[in-house]
């Protein structure tokens, strides 16, 4: 059974994690724990469970303001009273774990932390700033991107709930 954990940097090995992208390792880094600490985001870790000090891959999750000029017509009526968004602020895997389905594990546990955090604290989309390449990745599995960026993509929540049933 797979499980995501929160990130702890007493037992997890920050500094072995190479996703190939030098601002995603070094946020996982410097600017996880302490962030984290101070109540600004939450980023959660899958351990290899060989050594439970690797980690496979993390993901950090917050809120941010939605652009609802940004967002279809149709949306930006239903949601006009509405101000955040859930954020999949970063998302990544480590190089040696790549292409083995984690990257969708987490994005999917993910997306099951915020559809519950969202049945508690309503907000109507998921919002994901994607790197280089990951667009595609998103837009497999439902998202959309911004009509104004490049690399923003959402999926509304209720969309999300349906998927996972
Ligand atoms: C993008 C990333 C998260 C994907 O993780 P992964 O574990 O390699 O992906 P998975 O094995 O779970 O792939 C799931 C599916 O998505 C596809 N996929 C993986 N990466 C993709 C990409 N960049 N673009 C399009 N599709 C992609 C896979 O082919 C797979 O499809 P399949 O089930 O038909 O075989 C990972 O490669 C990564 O961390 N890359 C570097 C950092 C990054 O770009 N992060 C995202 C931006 S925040």
């Amino acid at each position: 059974m797979m499980n995501s954990v929160l990130l702890d940097k007493a037992k997890h090995d920050r500094n072995r994690f190479n996703c190939g992208i030098d601002e995603l390792n070094n946020y996982l880094k410097v600017m996880a724990s302490q962030q984290a600490k101070k109540d600004n985001t939450r980023t959660f870790v899958l351990e290899d469970d060989r050594n439970n000090s690797h980690i496979i891959g993390f993901y950090t999750l917050t809120m941010t303001p939605i652009d609802l000029k940004a967002l279809p017509d149709r949306l930006q009526e239903k949601h006009h009273s509405s101000t955040s968004g859930g954020l999949i602020a970063r998302l990544a895997v480590d190089n040696r774990y790549q292409a083995r389905g984690f990257g969708e594990w987490l994005l999917i546990d993910a997306l099951r932390k915020l559809v519950a955090a969202s049945d508690s604290v309503a907000f109507p989309v998921v919002i994901v700033d994607a790197k280089d390449g990951a667009k595609d990745f998103y837009e497999r599995y439902g998202f959309q991107a911004f009509s104004d960026t490049e690399n923003k993509l959402f999926i509304t929540i209720s969309d999300v709930r349906e998927s996972l049933g």
